[in-house]
């Protein structure tokens, strides 16, 4: 039987229905828009469309939204000049500084420069700490795109042997943080897998709950995977493709169709997590909104 696919789009989209009505109730409240933005440095064709999608999905949302774009060439201290300046903005709630940088550029620096209460990214230290002493407050966007997805598509988490493929900052290791911790959406029993894992399909066949987040197309085939069990494509890759007028499509880290032979359900590429991170970011910038309204008080 194919899998059932998880339409990330349409969760995605409910979700930002109930952040634009959130953030709504924050403007009446607050006399002004939650505010965000993102900050691109350089011209890295992938980070000029996320970024976009992600400032136009917070318009949508009515908030206050704005790139600021600068040179790949920037010098550090002026983006952490910038940066300091956001920190001050008080119609600014939430930043996001978009990875991955220019080599000349130290993302630790840059990371640590943003204020915690407006790290919608959720990747300051102080935010990563906090999830790791299990005391969420901002989570990275991703990682709890594909928590929430599963939660809502009724393949909650808990009790289950979630097997982790990748342990990036930006996804594997707060991922696995996140599902570890106790409670709805947690509770599971974690395995993270990456490069120095000797036999990968061995523990891939003992997931329940599959994440593929390697950044490599075709890195989960189907004779990886458990019959029956939930794969989550975390990947975006661009592959040559002819046929295509920009002449690349997007694919996962899963070889989908062969996959879907195998899985109970599964997650496309485009349409699962990749509209689910962007939903998480504005989620995150009303949260950090109305906290900074709430100490204000
Ligand atoms: N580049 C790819 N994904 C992300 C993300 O979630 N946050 C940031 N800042 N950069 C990214």
């Amino acid at each position: 039987m194919p899998a059932q696919i998880i339409d990330g789009a349409a969760i995605a989209e409910q979700i930002r229905q109930e952040v634009a009505q959130q953030a709504i109730a924050f403007a009446e409240r607050a006399g002004m828009p939650p505010g965000l933005r993102v900050v691109l440095v350089g011209d890295n064709p992938a980070s000029v469309s996320y970024v976009r999608g992600k400032t136009r999905a917070a318009e949508e949302v009515s908030m206050n939204s704005d790139t600021i774009r600068l040179p790949t060439i920037t010098p550090e201290e002026d983006v952490l000049e910038i940066i300091q300046s956001l920190n001050a903005d008080r119609n600014v709630h939430g930043i996001l500084v978009q990875l991955p940088l220019p080599e000349h550029i130290d993302e630790r620096h840059i990371l640590n420069a943003v204020s915690a209460d407006k790290d919608v990214d959720g990747l300051h230290p102080l935010n990563v700490g906090k999830l790791m002493r299990g005391e969420p407050y901002l989570l990275p966007c991703t990682p709890s795109g594909v928590v929430e997805m599963l939660l809502r598509s009724g393949q909650a988490p808990e009790g289950k042997h979630v097997v982790v493929c990748g342990r990036s900052n930006l996804v594997g290791k707060p991922l696995a943080a996140m599902l570890l911790l106790r409670g709805h959406g947690g509770n599971a029993t974690v395995t993270v897998c990456h490069t120095g894992t000797k036999d990968l399909p061995y523990f891939t066949h003992q997931a329940d709950i599959l994440v593929a987040a390697m950044g490599r197309a075709n890195s989960i085939t189907a004779d990886m995977v458990k019959a029956g069990s939930v794969v989550i494509d975390v990947g975006i890759n661009r592959v040559d493709d002819v046929s295509r007028k920009s002449g690349y499509r997007l694919v996962g880290d899963v070889d989908y169709d062969a996959v879907a032979e195998v899985a109970g359900a599964i997650t496309p590429v485009p349409g699962g997590v990749g509209p689910m991170t962007i939903a998480m970011l504005l989620q995150n910038t009303v949260k950090a909104a109305e906290v900074q309204l709430g100490s204000k008080d």
